[in-house]
């Protein structure tokens, strides 16, 4: 698979692994299974049982232990065999699984499935919005036929809104004064929007006060590898600079994590401090981001996967725009860590790549 090995991918919501759950998810194209010890730590062992394999998650969860539902193998959290009903009761050495380190942080489950030492600081300080109390969470996870990158492209060319999301998240007003700002710095690309003086998108119209008819709108749109992207959005008052004067914005999160070469992972938030106790507002977020999500953007990349019959992007010398600019630099930075973690991997030095690498390139504003 082309993707990073030795870096923290997103595994799931926290909150999706309950006391009892058994969470099978294919990751990085291998079979996980996610669940929680008897103190509650979430853990993070090969789903396949070494006996007939069959898929772990359909057993059941004995103390520390999840039974194989097959015929009845136990693992623990350390992928060890620890009961055999069969015979005398001895568990034979190869009966064991794979285990992968798993950290909970911001609301999140995160794995690492490289081979380098896993490191904990690596996870990204950023998204620590995502467990922040005084936010409401619209969040979710998608599952998205389409190879991963073709999402860091999506929500890094935020001109597709004009088109696939006019009405809702977007307007086509805003093309009129569509003049992004792009830049790198390290691993991390970023690219701010500013769309003064403009009807507000629907999405924000029941949170705005009644005489907001036009406001200036901004998108902060940071990518960091592999596949986290961060869009903070908002609206203030027309003809004010700063922060979020006189309007309301939000913190929104969308992670990728490949599940195989042309299938992903999509969790998304969108996370609010505003209108807390509307259950007006929350239902009309909740409702328009996740049609967005589900019934615009998914259909499209989907199809644009099937278009491209198993080729990567790159390959098919796609036309670029100057809207491509920032996923085009996603796009090199992540080729750039990847290949080098190659080259450290055939050298031997099994690097933890998200970490350690920069790119030399100057930065500059033309997709090309
Ligand atoms: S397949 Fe798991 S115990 Fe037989
Ligand atoms: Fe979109």
């Amino acid at each position: 698979m082309n993707a990073l090995k030795n870096t923290w991918y997103v595994a799931g919501w926290a909150d999706e692994v309950g006391p009892d759950t058994l969470l099978g998810r294919r990751l990085l194209d291998v079979p996980v299974l996610l669940f929680r010890a008897k103190d509650g730590v979430a853990v993070a062992i090969g789903d396949r049982c070494p006996h007939r394999f069959a898929p772990l998650h359909m057993g059941r969860h004995v103390g520390d232990a999840v039974q194989c539902g097959y015929h009845g193998l136990e693992f623990n959290g350390k992928g060890q065999c620890v009961r055999n009903p069969h015979g005398n009761g001895a568990t034979p050495s190869a009966a064991r699984v794979p285990t992968y380190p798993l950290v909970e942080r911001h609301a999140l489950l995160w794995i690492w499935m490289g081979e380098a030492h896993p490191d904990e600081s690596l996870i990204p300080n950023r998204l620590s919005f995502l467990a922040e109390g005084h936010r409401v969470h619209a969040k979710g996870h998608l599952n998205v036929n389409a190879n991963y990158q073709l999402l860091n492209d999506n929500l890094m060319d935020l001109s597709h809104g004009m088109y696939l999301h006019r009405g809702s998240l977007s307007t086509t007003e805003m093309g009129t004064s569509y003049h992004p700002r792009v830049w790198q710095e390290g691993d991390s690309v970023f690219c701010h929007r500013e769309s003064p003086n403009i009807v507000p998108p629907s999405l924000w119209t029941p949170a705005l006060p009644k005489e907001a008819q036009r406001v200036d709108f901004f998108s902060y749109l940071s990518w960091s590898a592999p596949s986290n992207v961060v869009l903070e959005v908002g609206c203030r008052r027309v003809g004010l600079t700063k922060g979020v004067e006189g309007g309301i914005s939000a913190y929104t999160a969308h992670l990728f994590t490949p599940e195989t070469e042309q299938s992903s992972h999509y969790f998304f938030s969108f996370s609010r401090d505003f209108a807390q106790q509307s259950s007006l507002v929350d239902e009309h977020i909740r409702q328009t981001t996740r049609h967005a999500f589900v019934n615009e953007d998914k259909p499209m990349i989907e199809a644009q996967q099937r278009m491209m019959e198993g080729a990567d992007l790159m390959s098919l010398q796609p036309v670029l725009l100057p809207s491509d600019t920032a996923a085009v630099r996603v796009r090199r930075a992540l080729a750039h860590l990847i290949e080098k973690e190659r080259t450290d991997l055939s050298r031997g030095e099994g690097s933890a790549s998200a970490s350690t690498s920069h790119l030399g390139e100057p930065v500059n504003d033309s997709a090309n």
